[in-house]
């Protein structure tokens, strides 16, 4: 069929749409959200056969949804409908939420029901839930919904569905999230703000500044035992994140966004606390988290071992990773690497693997008038070089890659500086970085990807700007095996692969075999050499006259409206009916 998605943005549940649908042998084009007549347009340019909005912030235009059928993606369960719908869940604390697959019709969410999955509804940020679990009910449900449709079975009226559960919820206003420090417990905190982050955080006040409050973590009470203080007072820092009293315990808050800065002419984004109120937290007494420690003690950086293998997770909030980020788990791996252990374990974060460095981080620096943006950019990417080096010769270890969550840009070939890359069936990976203003991108990604993919296939996915499912990635070579549904069957198999490859028989020649590849690659061409290269190239996009980079940088931060869908999406627009390969 030829499928439309008429979509807000091209996020990640569109993207896992995108490659599940095309997996299924379906020909998708899509058109952002942009105006009534544009989606229109690409109706009568397309002419498809069904329509699907995965994520859309504006209703479809009556003219299109009453001459073709459009299958609406709501993150709710049968009945529920709102444009909160997540945000309600989470602040309720249901045990069960769920995906409802709906035809778009004159009324918001009230269209009759294609397909709905349920699922246990996890306490953990909202964004977080979005990427797993609504995701993964999302393609089973749309996959269903588009088989039914093809085979002309017709969708169930709401009021016919006797499980409809579900009620109409308005927008989660933030005087519903408002914490009251000197009431709420800190799980109530920290339901307030999981259900409003990504997006809108919490309105509250940090140092009596107004701020949307984001990345909030429990505190132990080891920590808490360590720091005097009553409900509400700001007593401690870690990384770049404070700790609150509550008044049970306390919370840790990593991320912030004022309401509004000095410069009325500046709109705020968001950044770590520390970034915004560098001299109220520097004068905080630190308590640091060691690398190896219990579980429950929050941390960006975390190091375990078992037996022979080492596990080490970088779990940065979005998978951005500032120069101070890499410098740190650089050292991480130099620790990890001293260890008695046969096998190095880079796991990511949960929710992201990486997405290469910080350009919020970044974005700050255009705006203070000592630094600049393109000596950070120029910073940060050293600093993942650095990174990228640090494991990429670590010929002491096998190192492996276990992609948890997706992983993009930059973020992406970090991981194929690893040995071997590991990932699980609903992992999306986005081994490119021409969306971000033609970024040329560097990570040694010149001797990674040509080595996986061969010189054409690496020159496709650079091109194509696609993302991949885990299973096209392995397909094409660009990892080496997929396992396990989702993360948590993966992340038990992905230890028991580890310690048998660290006991395995041939441990010794394998490690043999991997110096001996490094000191050839060398002696070819020095790792030094492909680094300069990429980096005259990414010294041109920083420092140069084209500011594509910096301006696709802004529109990024500040999320500004899209104002045109790129080609390689709208296929409706080139003229073409082929879907570009995603390598060969
Ligand atoms: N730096 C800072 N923030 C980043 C980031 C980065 N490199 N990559 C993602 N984010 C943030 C987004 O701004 C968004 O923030 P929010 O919490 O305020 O919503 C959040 O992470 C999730 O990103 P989003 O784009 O909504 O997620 P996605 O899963 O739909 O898409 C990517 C993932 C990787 C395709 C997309 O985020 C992207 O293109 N990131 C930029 C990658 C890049 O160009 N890196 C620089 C070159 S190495």
């Amino acid at each position: 069929m030829r499928i439309l998605f008429l979509a807000h943005s091209f996020n990640s549940l569109t993207q896992r749409l995108f490659v599940a649908l095309r997996g299924c042998g379906h020909l998708v084009s899509v058109e952002l959200d942009i105006a009534d007549s544009v989606s229109e347009e690409a109706v009568a340019l397309f002419k498809p056969n069904l329509i699907v909005a995965p994520f859309l912030k504006r209703a479809i235009p009556a003219s299109i949804w009453q001459q073709h059928v459009c299958l609406v993606v709501h993150p709710g369960i049968v009945g529920d409908r709102g444009p909160s719908a997540l945000d309600w869940a989470i602040l309720d604390k249901e045990a069960e939420w769920g995906v409802t697959i709906l035809q778009a019709n004159a009324e918001m969410d009230g269209g009759d029901v294609w397909a709905h999955v349920n699922f246990p509804l996890r306490i953990a940020k909202k964004s977080s839930v979005y990427r797993t679990e609504v995701t993964d009910a999302a393609v089973h449900a749309v996959l269903a919904a588009v088989e039914k449709f093809a085979v002309g079975t017709h969708p169930l009226p709401l009021a016919e569905m006797a499980i409809a559960r579900g009620r109409i919820q308005p927008p989660l206003p933030q005087a519903q999230r408002r914490i009251d420090w000197q009431r709420d417990c800190s799980a109530e905190v920290l339901a307030k703000i999981y259900s409003a982050d990504s997006v809108p955080g919490v309105l509250d006040c940090l140092f009596d500044v107004p701020c949307y409050l984001y990345d909030a973590h429990p505190a132990t009470s080891a920590v808490l035992a360590s720091v005097a203080g009553a409900a509400g007072e700001i007593v401690a820092r870690r990384d770049h994140a404070v700790l609150r009293r509550t008044i049970d315990g306390g919370v840790w808050i990593g991320h912030a966004r004022p309401l509004q800065t000095d410069d009325a002419a500046d709109k705020p984004f968001k950044l770590p606390v520390a970034q915004w109120f560098p001299e109220h937290v520097a004068q905080l007494p630190e308590r640091p988290a060691a690398l190896m420690r219990p579980y429950d003690e929050w941390g960006e950086l975390r190091y375990r071992e078992d037996g022979l293998v080492g596990f080490l997770s970088f779990d940065f909030y979005n998978g951005a990773m500032s120069t101070a980020q890499c410098q740190h788990l650089r050292t991480a791996v130099q620790f990890a690497r001293q260890r008695p252990t046969r096998v190095l374990v880079l796991l990511g974060g949960e929710d992201f693997f990486s997405n290469g460095i910080h350009l919020n981080r970044i974005e700050a620096a255009a705006h203070r008038p000592s630094e600049s943006a393109a000596d950070e950019s120029w910073n940060n990417i050293n600093a993942m070089d650095d990174l990228a080096l640090e494991i990429l010769t670590a010929t002491d270890h096998l190192t492996v890659s276990a992609l948890r969550g997706n992983a993009g840009a930059g973020g992406a070939f970090l991981a194929l500086a690893a040995d071997f890359v590991w990932g699980h069936e609903n992992v999306l990976l986005n081994p490119h970085y021409k969306n971000m203003g033609n970024l040329y991108g560097s990570e040694y990604w010149t001797y990674l990807l040509p080595q996986r993919v061969g010189a054409e296939g690496a020159r496709e996915l650079m091109q194509n700007r696609l993302p991949l499912a885990a299973s096209d990635a392995l397909r094409i070579g660009l990892i080496d095996a997929v396992f396990g549904q989702e993360a948590s069957a993966f992340f038990g198999e992905v230890g028991v692969r580890a310690s048998a490859l660290a006991q395995s028989e041939d441990f010794e020649v394998q490690l043999a075999a991997k110096r001996a590849r490094r000191e050839q690659d060398e002696a070819v061409k020095p790792l030094q050499r492909y680094r300069e290269e990429e980096l005259a190239r990414m010294h041109r996009n920083f420092y140069g006259f084209d500011p594509s980079y910096h301006v696709a940088r802004y529109h990024f931060v500040h999320k500004m409206p899209h104002a045109w869908t790129p080609r390689h999406l709208a296929i409706h627009r080139t003229g073409s009916s082929h879907q570009p390969r995603t390598a060969s």
